[in-house]
């Protein structure tokens, strides 16, 4: 299958690129940077230097690829993971204007089927006027963006919302794992929201379904594992799992100032239902919880103590 992937050189994408070259797909792998098209190159893809705020050069490259699939996978964070709202806005707008964009070079394209990624802080509901709002209205207007062109039969559309990724290869996995070693992590006592998680690699394998899979019933899959969590639980698994040292107890005030982004999840609901995905997808994640991916994490890296 000739698939255009947006977002190929991220945490998700460069493991789903793999597969997707091991499974014998013909994929054309977007970045802004010509330093990394030696990379996507070796890795197997036909790279394109293109920013998806430009339109013009987007439907030209899209078109040139002929996709049948177009994969949306475009976020803007910091490697360890957002801390201050601010760093939430680059992605806010690859999720608006971005998504807008790209849709339409798939569509002028002829693309058969659009897969786009949106995240669990789609489900939270916040108090009015709350600084997180932008960014799940720019999660809100993806999805709506993405069901709206399905409805007016421009192409098929399945937009999956992720649980907080984690594992091998995850930035804020190895940020994590590194301040747990130097006893560096700190959270307040209660951190009562839960939230759902994926390994990077069941985040593939269902985005591989989804990217693959003839007949799908439903254009919005929450892909998730089977145990969400609260972050101190999170954490405590994860250092108990390595053998490290469990986080420290701060304040809350000052969580909240130093941090207020993870301040907002650890206090916010963000629980997912993977059951229309294991149906639909046929999909089942290896990895049902944090216990048993940490676990294979260790083995697989040897980071446990
Ligand atoms: N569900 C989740 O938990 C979730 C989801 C996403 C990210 N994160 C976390 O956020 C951190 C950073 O994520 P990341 O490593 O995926 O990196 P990222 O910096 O968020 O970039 C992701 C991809 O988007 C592309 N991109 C960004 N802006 C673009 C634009 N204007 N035009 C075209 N392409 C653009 C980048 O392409 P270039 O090659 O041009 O840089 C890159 O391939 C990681 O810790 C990750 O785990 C978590």
């Amino acid at each position: 299958m000739r698939i255009f992937l947006a977002g190929a050189g991220g945490t998700l994408g460069i493991p789903l690129l793999r597969q997707l070259i091991t499974d014998g797909h013909e994929v054309t792998a977007m970045t802004r940077s010509s330093a990394k098209r030696g990379v996507l190159e070796t890795m197997g893809a036909r790279p394109v230097v293109v920013d998806v705020f430009d339109a013009t050069a987007l439907r030209d490259a899209v078109a040139k690829a002929k996709p049948e699939v177009v994969v949306n996978l475009l976020t803007a964070l910091p490697a360890a993971g957002p801390l201050r709202y601010s760093h939430l806005e680059p992605t806010n707008r690859l999720r608006t204007e971005g998504a807008r964009n790209l849709l339409e070079a798939a569509a002028a394209g002829e693309a058969r089927r659009m897969v786009a990624e949106s995240f669990a802080s789609a489900v939270v509901e916040l108090s009015p006027g709350h600084p997180m709002q932008p960014t799940i209205d720019a999660l809100h207007s993806l999805e709506a963006q993405h069901a709206e062109a399905s409805r007016a039969g421009r192409m098929e559309t399945v937009v999956l919302r992720y649980g907080l990724f984690y594992g091998p290869g995850v930035p804020s996995t190895r940020d994590l794992i590194h301040n747990l070693r130097m006893g560096r992590m700190a959270l307040p006592k209660n951190t009562p929201g839960r939230a759902s998680w994926v390994h990077v690699h069941d985040a593939v394998s269902a985005t591989v379904a989804a990217i693959s899979r003839r007949e799908l019933p439903k254009s919005l899959y929450d892909i998730a594992d089977d145990e969400p969590l609260t972050m101190r639980e999170a954490m405590g698994t994860a250092a108990g799992v390595l053998g490290l040292r469990p986080p420290r107890t701060l304040p809350e005030w000052l969580f909240r100032l130093l941090a207020p982004v993870p301040a907002a999840f650890t206090w916010c609901s963000m629980v997912l239902d993977n059951r229309d995905a294991k149906r639909d997808l046929e999909w089942l994640p290896l990895y049902p919880n944090q216990a048993a991916g940490y676990g294979a994490f260790a083995r697989d890296w040897g980071i446990a103590a």
